[in-house]
């Protein structure tokens, strides 16, 4: 599928934020540690939860959508401990079934995780922590393999905040025996809705959010209703595609604390950013000022809020930089901008973006999910037509994007075929 749009529109507009994508996906998986039903509300409607689910019904999961934004789920006759659906091959989040399958049933087999190709992305923190707790685990035809006669509380230390690791320990973690202590522990928004809706369905987890979680094992957990987050990433595209066009956008139904480090980056360029209870509004400016990024773990600014930074500072004036410090292959997207006429270089983990606007409309190709966003974003700013093709990636994160983009004026349309693709341009043209 491809996006096709013409830029110069500034966006202008309000837009309404969906459920956090990352957070859905641990929490989905969450829910499968209890026998009761959980519902869990504004879950945001991206494949990548429907291939979540999907996997899910492949086990046993008993699943209902009531309506486009909640799901009702009920683990109580899973028939298999081992979930090697193609699904899970598609999934980086697919590996929640490890920690989840091994806390309730001490056994699990999982295909290795799949997800954006945006670096190595290896899971030896995942495992060391569910071998600290227990269990023994080995691969096998593409398979991860864990298996423990009980899970006992323990004491494991991340060599570097893992998102990933963290909340995969705190599902194995959540019925094992005694106490656990995760240090170095991951503090992204998702963590702590994770952990809060772990405690709903009566879990004992204190910390999350800090350096240190401590996590005292229950027998059993119950069902629950939960709601979910707002999408920080998603909120953040919106604030960058109101500097990047020069608009005014109102970000509405977000958390604006997830946003400071955003906002800070936004106030730097010369952008108005101000407050209005559960919305920020962005106003961009005639010309931004260029500045440097480095990506960082939460509080810092996010490696997925990189690309669409990186779009802004092409728009600056003068030279800016991105250094990449979480992904080693995350400025594929760059070639693409140059494309456009954009002048970029990467110099290993940094990039240096020259500035100046004038891009141009160019065919480009998304290389992951949030680089695929920020090339519609260049495309929305830039003079003339651009295609964006291999757009599957933003529609695992990004719910209505087009749509939403379309309301604030943008002109742009998600094509599937050529035909489509031909009638759209002369349309938008
Ligand atoms: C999650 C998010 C992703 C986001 C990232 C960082 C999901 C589904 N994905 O990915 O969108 O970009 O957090 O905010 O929520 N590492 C290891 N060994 C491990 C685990 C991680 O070396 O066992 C390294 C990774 O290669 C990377 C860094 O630690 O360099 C951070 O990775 P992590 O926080 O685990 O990211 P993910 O959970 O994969």
């Amino acid at each position: 599928m491809r996006y096709v749009m013409k830029g110069g529109n500034p966006l202008v507009g309000e837009v309404t934020i969906s459920g956090a994508k990352n957070a859905a996906l641990g929490i989905l998986t969450a829910a499968i540690l209890t026998d009761d039903t959980v519902t869990v509300e504004n879950v945001p409607d991206v494949s990548d939860v429907t291939v979540l689910l999907s996997a899910f019904k492949e086990i046993g999961v008993i699943v209902e959508r009531p309506d486009r934004h909640t799901v009702k789920l009920n683990a109580a006759n899973i028939f298999t401990a081992c979930a090697d659906s193609p699904y899970i091959k598609k999934l980086r989040a697919g590996y929640y079934l490890l920690g989840a399958l091994l806390g309730k049933y001490h056994h699990a087999e999982v295909s290795m995780p799949g997800g954006c190709n945006i670096g190595n992305r290896p899971i030896d923190q995942h495992i060391k922590g569910f071998r600290m707790l227990g269990a023994s685990s080995h691969n096998e035809n593409g398979m991860v393999v864990l298996d423990a006669k009980e899970l006992k509380g323990s004491h494991i230390y991340l060599d570097m905040a893992s998102v990933g690791a963290t909340m995969n320990l705190m599902l194995a973690s959540v019925l094992a025996k005694g106490n656990t202590i995760i240090e170095n522990a991951a503090k992204e928004p998702h963590i702590v809705d994770m952990a809060n809706m772990l405690n709903s369905m009566g879990a004992r987890i204190k910390g999350a959010g800090m350096d240190v979680i401590r996590i005292t094992g229950v027998e059993r957990l119950h069902g629950t209703e939960y709601t979910i987050i707002p999408d920080q990433i998603e909120a953040g595209t919106f604030m960058m595609a109101a500097a990047i066009t020069k608009g005014d956008i109102l970000v509405r139904h977000i958390i604006p604390q997830h946003m400071d480090a955003i906002s800070a980056k936004l106030l730097e360029m010369g952008c108005e950013v101000s407050e209005h209870g559960d919305a920020i509004r962005v106003v961009g400016r005639p010309s931004l000022y260029a500045c440097n990024v480095k990506t960082l773990p939460y509080p810092g600014f996010p490696t997925d809020m990189q690309p669409q930074m990186g779009v802004a500072l092409c728009m600056a004036d003068g030279v800016g930089t991105i250094t990449e410090s979480i992904f080693e292959n995350r400025f594929k997207y760059v070639d693409e901008l140059n494309k456009m006429g954009a002048d970029t270089e990467v110099k290993g983990s940094v990039a240096i973006f020259k500035g100046g606007g004038n891009l141009k409309g160019a065919e480009l190709v998304a290389p992951d999910l949030r680089a695929g966003a920020a090339l519609v974003l260049a495309g929305l700013a830039a003079e003339g037509i651009s295609v964006v093709d291999n757009v599957d990636y933003v529609l695992r994160g990004y719910e209505d994007f087009a749509e939403k983009l379309s309301n604030l004026g943008a002109q742009i349309k998600l094509v599937t075929d050529e035909d489509e693709l031909q009638k759209a341009k002369l349309k938008i043209g």
